[in-house]
C-alpha cells in the first residue's frame, strides 16, 4: 500500500530546508549504496555526519513522530535518521529493493526496514523525470509529489527513480521499522483505524458500536504488534 502524507513541511519550512541544503556539500551517492545497488545509483547525497543533514533530519522526525496519519499508517517503532539526496543531469537510481537490516548511525539496535519514505523537497515543476516508480500487486505506480509531501511504501517493493533530465530533484528519504512487520496486517489495521476515525466524526466518540470497533482495533494490534 502506498500512502501519501500531505504537508509534512510547510512551503516556508521547505524553503528554509532548501537554503541549508543548497549550501551543504553533496557527495557521490554511490558511496552509500550496497554492492548490488552501487552500479544503479547516479545521484548525490549528504554525508550522514553533515550537521545540516542531522539538524534537518531531526526537524522532520519531530514533525512525524506525533503525526496522526503517519502513526496510523506506519505504527512506527524505530525510524532511521533521514538522509538527503539530489538527482540532476540525468541522475537516476535503477530498480532495487532496500536493504532489510540497517544500523542507524550511533544506534545500538539494528533496524528492520518495513516501510520506506521519501519526502519531496523540490516542486514537480522544478525538474523533468525523477519519478519514484514503485512496483506493486496492481502494477507500477509513478510518484511525484509537491515539495513538503511524503510518500510511504513497503520496503519490500521493487522501486526506482527515473532519470532527471532537467533541473534538480532534492528529497529526504528514510526507513521505518513498524511494530507490525507484516504488510497485510498493517494495511488491515490502517483501514480499520481510518474507518473508526471517519465514523467517530459522524456518530460521536461514545457510540457503543464504535467502542466495540475500537476494542477490535486494539485487540488486533495487541495480537500482531511486536515491541
Ligand atoms: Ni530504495
Amino acid at each position: 500500500m502506498l500512502i501519501a502524507i500531505d504537508k509534512v513541511l510547510t512551503k516556508d519550512e521547505v524553503a528554509a530546508c532548501r537554503r541549508r541544503l543548497d549550501a551543504a556539500q553533496w557527495l557521490d551517492g554511490a558511496l552509500t549504496a550496497g554492492t548490488l545497488a552501487r552500479s544503479q545509483k547516479t545521484n548525490q547525497q549528504l554525508d550522514d555526519a553533515d550537521p545540516a543533514a542531522i539538524a534537518l533530519g531531526e526537524d522532520i522526525l519531530r514533525r512525524l513522530w506525533p503525526h496522526p496519519l503517519f502513526i496510523s499508517a506506519a505504527l512506527p517503532a524505530q525510524i532511521f535518521p533521514p538522509r538527503f539526496n539530489r538527482y540532476a543531469g540525468g541522475g537516476a537510481y535503477g530498480a532495487h529493493v532496500d536493504s532489510a537490516l540497517m544500523r542507524p548511525p550511533g544506534g545500538e539496535r539494528t533496524l528492520r526496514s518495513d516501510l520506506s519514505a521519501t519526502l519531496f523537497l523540490s516542486e514537480p515543476e522544478e525538474y523533468d523525470g525523477g519519478e519514484l516508480e514503485i512496483e506493486g500487486a496492481f502494477g507500477v505506480q509513478a510518484v511525484k509529489l509537491e515539495a513538503g509531501d511524503l510518500i510511504l511504501y513497503p520496503s519490500s517493493s521493487l522501486h526506482r527513480v527515473t532519470p532527471v533530465t532537467r533541473g534538480a530533484r532534492i528529497a529526504a528519504f528514510f526507513w521505518i521499522e513498524s511494530h507490525v512487520a507484516d504488510e497485510g496486517e498493517r494495511t488491515l489495521l490502517f483501514d480499520l483505524d481510518q474507518a473508526i476515525q471517519g465514523l467517530t466524526l459522524k456518530a460521536g466518540p461514545d457510540h457503543p458500536q464504535l467502542l466495540k470497533l475500537t476494542g477490535v482495533y486494539h485487540n488486533l494490534l495487541r495480537r500482531w504488534a511486536r515491541t
